[in-house]
């Protein structure tokens, strides 16, 4: 198994950054999940910036992403606002991603890959970099389960708006 400080090593380098990051998701892909076939296709990034550069435009996916979220019903709005205040900073307002962490309104996270229980242990444990190139998540000892679960069906809400189910 690689090891994963190759991973912030990487997230430094802005030349041949994606070449090395390709492969460095290839040889780490699988390692938090139980489906190897994830390293076949390692999903890339919405965001096109490298990780620390300034911040990205905003695209037109997260436009779109970002116009669902705020016509979003009152049952996701507590979820909403937890999101808003312990998960946006990395994953963007609407689960958009930024130059912190990707976006979780991502195929990759659909129900049957990533299930609620991945939710509450990803603010539990924090996340070891394996999808992607932003380095790892950090455990988030502020947030209890109760929270991650509120946090879940706001994200599961956006996900169906997009056809993620
Ligand atoms: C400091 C930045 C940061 C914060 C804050 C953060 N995350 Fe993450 N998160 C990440 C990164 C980076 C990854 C991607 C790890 C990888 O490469 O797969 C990630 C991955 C995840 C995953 C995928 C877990 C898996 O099993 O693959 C979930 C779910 C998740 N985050 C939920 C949350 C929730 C919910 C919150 C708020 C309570 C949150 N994150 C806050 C950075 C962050």
């Amino acid at each position: 198994m690689a090891p994963t400080s190759g991973a912030t090593v990487t997230r430094h380098r802005s030349s041949g950054f994606l070449a090395t990051g390709a492969a460095l998701l290839l040889s780490v892909a699988g390692t938090a999940c139980n489906q190897e076939s994830d390293s076949q296709a390692a999903p890339q990034p919405i965001l096109q910036g490298a990780p620390g550069a300034a911040a990205a435009p905003v695209d037109e996916i997260q436009v779109v992403l970002r116009e669902l979220s705020a016509n979003s019903p009152p049952e996701v709005a507590e979820g909403k606002a937890l999101f808003g205040q312990n998960c946006s900073i990395c994953h963007g307002p609407a689960g958009d991603g930024t130059t912190q962490g990707p976006p979780l309104v991502h195929i990759i996270y659909e129900p049957n890959h990533h299930a609620d229980a991945a939710f509450v242990l990803a603010a539990r444990n924090g996340v070891r970099a394996h999808h992607w190139r932003f380095g790892d998540m950090p455990p988030l000892p502020a947030v209890t389960n109760a929270m991650a679960v509120e946090i879940v069906s706001y994200i599961r809400w956006m996900q169906r708006q997009v056809g993620i189910e």
